[in-house]
């Protein structure tokens, strides 16, 4: 397949997709689709998605943060070819494969703590059972998480996820013991302060109002955050935030539980996001590219702490075999490409670019994001910072070929890691094209 896409044959959404999306939605919940456009995949190779119309876009958003090396690696399907001959499935929390143990002796070589592992299949699962560890090793209930997180949506951590009601609403009662308090989104500041300024306000809230005030610190089992927020809109914490949870964290006794499932596993130029500070979390979890595309989260606990006795956790399906060895086909490609340094030196390319479109389009509020984990805020008005309609913006993106999604109020660009650096050009001339358009709509011939 031509890697120079995007090749827009049948305007879309064209009629095999129409075909399709009616009869989707006779069978499936409406999920997050009628936000977004009414893309069909049928597949695709490396950056390049094609859809059921034969349209071909540039993947700017790695099938939700999964395909780090692209759809369909050759070297990943290689891997899942050979072992699918042999080996399906057994599962290895109540017999034992090698798969699985390879893969927690190659993480072991990679984190930047001694771990001992829980693999299961999605993000959410990994968190649970983080949640559960840490209970069981601290023996406290209770949970500090942070507003305009996600972390899942099952009971345990869709109590922690905060980015819309809409995740909540109905649902209730949630898991107890979780209070939450909010993220440093630095650009909407909740307490309306300015970095550097605030001196941190935020961790030092945690302490003056929260733990003095309702939450008795040494009933905290642990601090559960994302690194970077992400479905929030790549919210890059201040540098010092995570030093100083970590301070406030030692002090109490309370665990680092760093969910990493969206920008972890190199996307951020590090292997762990926490790493540019060097930061060692006591229990990490891993989700999305971990499994090169197949469905593999992991729980990776310091060994020390991992006390849960047998039978307290376990998965049927977890862990799968071919997942497994989809996981080290992956991590070797990571390493062996140099992807990770590669991530670091695109996105810096890239937000030097974005940077530079803000001085020229003041519909550009905010520019952020670490290696290719970035977000644009657009905003009607950079005094209020009113957000634009970003789902039309990735709507508009779409039709000229370009699978973006949005991010808190924000667009966001996560593409593989591999991405050439000619198609990230290409995407990034049609992005200009489009904030052009949209800023002439709201600021008309003006900057
Ligand atoms: C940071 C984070 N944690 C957890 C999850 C949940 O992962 P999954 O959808 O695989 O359950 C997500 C999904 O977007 C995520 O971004």
């Amino acid at each position: 397949m031509d890697q120079n896409a995007p090749k827009i044959v049948v305007p879309p959404p064209g009629p095999e997709a129409l075909k399709w999306v009616q009869r989707d939605s006779k069978l499936m919940a409406p999920y997050n689709r009628p936000y977004y456009y009414p893309v069909v995949i049928a597949g695709g190779e490396g950056s390049v998605v094609e859809d059921v119309d034969g349209n071909k876009y540039i993947d700017w958003n790695s099938g939700l943060g999964v395909l780090s090396v692209g759809q369909s690696n050759p070297r990943i399907v290689k891997a899942i070819t050979e072992k699918a001959k042999k080996f399906l499935h057994y599962s290895y929390t109540d017999f034992r494969y090698r798969e699985a143990v390879l893969l927690g002796e190659r993480l072991n070589k990679i984190m930047p703590m001694q771990c001992k592992y829980f693999f299961a299949s999605g993000g959410t699962e990994a968190n649970e059972a983080a949640l559960k560890i840490a209970k069981h090793s601290s023996k406290n209930q209770l949970f500090i998480g942070f507003i305009d997180s996600f972390h899942g949506r099952t009971f345990g951590t869709m109590s922690f996820s905060s980015t819309s009601p809409v995740q909540r609403q109905g649902f209730h009662p949630l898991m107890p013991g979780v209070v939450l308090v909010p993220y440093p989104y630095c650009y909407r500041c909740p307490y309306k302060l300015k970095y550097p300024d605030c001196d941190l306000w935020c961790v030092d809230f945690i302490d003056e109002w929260v733990l003095k005030k309702f939450v008795p610190p040494e009933e905290v089992s642990g601090f559960f955050f994302e690194p970077i927020a992400g479905e929030a809109g790549y919210i890059v914490p201040p540098p010092e935030f995570f030093p100083k949870l970590q301070k406030l964290a030692r002090k109490y006794g309370i665990l680092l539980i760093d969910d990493e499932v969206q920008v972890g596993c190199g996307r951020t130029g590090k292997f762990l996001a926490l790493e540019h500070l060097n930061i060692v979390p006591d229990i990490v979890t891993l989700g999305k590219g971990i499994g090169g595309g197949l469905p593999l989260s992991v729980a990776a606990v310091q060994s020390d702490i991992m006390d849960l006795p047998a039978g307290a956790h376990c998965t049927t399906t977890g862990g799968n075999p071919v997942s497994c060895a989809a996981s080290l086909a992956f991590l070797d490609i990571l390493y062996e490409e140099k992807l990770i340094e590669r991530a670091e030196e695109l996105g810096n390319y890239t937000l030097k670019i974005l940077s530079e479109m803000k001085e020229k389009y003041e519909i550009i509020g905010d520019v952020r994001g670490k290696g290719l984990a970035i977000c644009i805020e657009l905003v009607k008005d950079r005094e209020t910072k009113e957000p634009i309609d970003t789902r039309d913006f990735c709507e508009k993106m779409y039709k000229k070929g370009v699978l973006m999604v949005t991010g808190g109020e924000g667009v966001r660009i996560f593409p593989p890691l591999n991405i050439p650096k000619d198609l990230m050009d290409t995407g990034i001339g049609i992005l200009e094209s489009t904030i052009a358009e949209v800023n002439r709509t709201y600021f008309g011939s003006g900057r």
